[in-house]
């Protein structure tokens, strides 16, 4: 009996590259918000929810899993990365023994919730995983500028990739599993219809302060001010959103806000307060958080964003009973990407010397709120094969020019 489930195990195996070749050639079909609100309210049904993601979790597994594939070799083959992969292929394999099921069967509806269940927990530790993954080909391979690209080009349509799973798994289980959450009931999955942003504005920069109170002994304080140009629009102003994305966005800011505060103002017993205002137009809803943390070199600021970049001492890898306040350099690149995820974005704007303000972009519009998904195509192909070409810019030359032999 164990052979026969080894060897049907191994047909199965051998199968996979053919599945993810035929479902990586589908693109993936972004939801809006306003989409993921009617299929969880009014229109709620189990049965095409199930048709809708039997198919599409494949589509969009594929598609990543092809771009992993184009890693570097030596990146591709760290035991990290192996693990991620073989997380992917099983849950591949599992979404796709639905196939052939009947929709019109409670029993197989039921199964299918217990197997996202299953999913969502073998991937819970992809992204630091994936981490040591990096950190472990960066250790053995001197970094040459192209891979630090392609790195990063592939981690964030990766994380992007996996952000978008989980919301449709999430969605999925929440709605169908048959109970109300009773902290919100008025939630659809993790959505909120009225998600007040100042509200989550006070949790993350109470969750960030208590972090910061441990490592620092003290906390700068909070002023919270909201805008809203249109007069007839209620305060405080809500949106329709995920408020676990804008919680995580923010208390990422909080964290590394309080954190160049108290190190900056390091002798002085006033500490200057983070400032953020929430403002609300017709097409954006905006967040700035301002901090007098002294700010960072203008030449820097696209290094922030980058995956391999900290200025905190890195914390070891699995320390879970505190977590750290800084050190994985993920908390502004993953932000990015949670607001991107919704066509939003995030900046950061610095004056040396000064301080930083951070600024989170939201659709306000939850029909322009349309997730933003990586695709596997000829151009992304295109993007891991540069070669690193001469630079079309000069570069100025570290000792001046001696004009003297130009007479
Ligand atoms: N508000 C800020 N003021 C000054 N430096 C900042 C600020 N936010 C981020 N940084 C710098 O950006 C780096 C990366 O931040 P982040 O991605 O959150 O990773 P981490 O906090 O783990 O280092 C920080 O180490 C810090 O040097
Ligand atoms: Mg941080």
């Amino acid at each position: 009996m164990k052979f026969v489930r080894f060897i049907m195990k191994n047909a199965a195996l051998a199968s996979v590259p053919k599945h993810i070749d035929h479902f990586s050639k589908f693109s993936p079909s972004p939801l809006s918000m306003k989409q993921f609100l009617d299929f969880g309210s009014i229109n709620a049904c189990e049965k095409t929810s199930f048709v809708f993601l039997r198919q599409e979790l494949p589509v969009r597994l594929s598609n990543i899993m092809k771009e992993i594939n184009l890693l570097p070799d030596k990146l591709l083959t760290t035991p990290s990365v192996q693990t991620v992969q073989s997380w992917y292929i099983q849950s591949l394999m599992e979404i796709l023994e639905f196939l052939d099921k009947n929709p019109d069967d409670y029993k197989v509806l039921g199964e299918f919730v217990d197997a996202l269940v299953t999913i969502r927990n073998r991937h819970n530790d992809v992204v630091p995983t994936m981490a040591e993954g990096i950190i472990e080909y960066k250790e053995v391979f001197p970094q040459d500028l192209m891979t630090n690209q392609n790195i990063q080009y592939f981690l964030d349509r990766f994380y992007m990739s996996r952000i978008s799973i989980r919301m449709l798994i999430n969605q999925h289980t929440l709605i169908f599993d048959g109970t109300l959450n009773p902290v919100h009931p008025n939630t659809i999955g993790s959505i909120d219809p009225h998600c007040q942003v100042g509200d989550v504005v006070q949790d993350a920069f109470n969750s960030a302060k208590m972090l910061c109170e441990q490592y620092y002994l003290r906390s700068p304080d909070l002023i919270l001010q909201e805008i809203c140009v249109k007069e007839k629009k209620n305060y405080p102003i809500s949106i329709e959103y995920v408020p676990s994305h804008l919680y995580h966005m923010l208390f990422e800011l909080f964290k590394n806000a309080m954190r160049a505060t108290i190190e900056t103002h390091d002798d002085s017993n006033n500490l200057p307060p983070i400032k953020v205002m929430v403002s609300l137009g017709d097409e954006d809803m905006s967040i700035k958080v301002s901090d007098k943390g002294g700010g960072v070199p203008f030449r820097r600021i696209e290094n922030l964003f980058s995956y391999m970049y900290s200025t905190a001492p890195a914390p070891h890898i699995g320390e879970r009973t505190r977590p750290p306040l800084a050190g994985f350099g993920y908390g502004l690149p993953i932000s990015r990407l949670y607001a991107k995820y919704f066509q939003g974005d995030l900046q950061l704007y610095s004056m040396e010397g000064h301080g930083t303000d951070a600024v989170i972009y939201l659709k306000a519009l939850s029909t322009d709120s349309i997730e933003r998904l990586p695709v596997y195509n000829k151009t992304a192909l295109k993007n891991y094969k540069v070669s690193q070409e001469a630079d079309d810019w000069c570069i100025p030359s570290k000792e001046p020019l001696d004009l003297s032999s130009f007479y």
